[in-house]
């Protein structure tokens, strides 16, 4: 039992998917894994826990922004044992040759989120991937017949920006923006847990294209299968 987690140490898994939706971490139950039961309610933040080809993972919904999978992620890792933790979510692309769709594993998240230089005195953090499930996901992938974009991502505390500030972060090699990153890696390097973020491209700040809802749900279907098979990778 954690504040926003009502569960059980025992029924939370040491490997686990994060997807930011509560019924995107539904979804993955009920389609992907065998005997999922919910172990969470709370605030609607669904959390399952079940097994994918003979392991035990759980998937836990980690709401939208930085201060929101912080909850999660601390309370996950420090009361429940979490040891491999991949978020599984979307994000803009702010590079003109990445399109809607396309799958990009991030390497390192940039952030301008104040958490970090609170938590830093001052100082930014360079938060990265585990480069263990950074390979075992691009293989995943590869595998699955997808070429993926492996770079930096911005994480960004404002969805709607009236400032771009994307745009120096681009001019910085940044793949694509999106909101959690910065703080799941960070907070994985101070528990030793091992995380990555898989996102799919779901909109282009450079060219405006976005996804149908269709085709949205056929990335999202090919990401969340990546993301099982690199959580239960040896
Ligand atoms: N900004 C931040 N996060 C996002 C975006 C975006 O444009 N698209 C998908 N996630």
């Amino acid at each position: 039992m954690s504040t926003h987690i009502a569960a059980k140490k025992e029924d939370v898994a040491p490997l686990v998917l994060l997807p930011g939706d509560p019924l995107r971490a539904k979804f993955i139950a009920e389609n992907f894994l065998e005997n999922a039961v919910c172990y969470n309610t709370v605030r609607g933040a669904f959390g399952f826990t079940g097994r994918y080809k003979g392991s035990r993972v759980s998937v836990q919904s980690t709401g939208m922004g930085a201060p929101s999978i912080s909850i999660y992620a601390n309370e996950l890792f420090k009361e429940y044992g979490v040891k491999k933790a991949i978020r599984i979510g979307t994000a803009g692309a702010i590079q003109k040759d990445l399109n809607a769709r396309d799958l990009v594993i991030a390497l390192s998240a940039s952030t301008d989120s104040a958490i970090n230089p609170r938590r830093f005195n001052g100082g930014s953090y360079a938060a990265c991937a585990c480069f263990k499930l950074l390979r075992a996901a691009y293989q995943a992938a590869q595998n699955a017949g997808i070429e993926p974009h492996c770079g930096g991502v911005f994480t960004t505390d404002l969805f709607y920006d009236e400032n771009c500030a994307w745009k120096i972060w681009a001019r910085y090699g940044a793949l694509a923006v999106e909101m959690e990153t910065a703080e799941l890696y960070t907070l994985a390097a101070k528990f030793g847990v091992s995380a990555l973020s898989i996102l799919t491209i779901s909109d282009s700040l450079v060219t405006g294209e976005s996804l149908e809802s269709g085709e949205r749900e056929r990335g999202f279907k090919q990401m969340m299968s990546v993301g099982l098979e690199t959580l239960i990778a040896p």
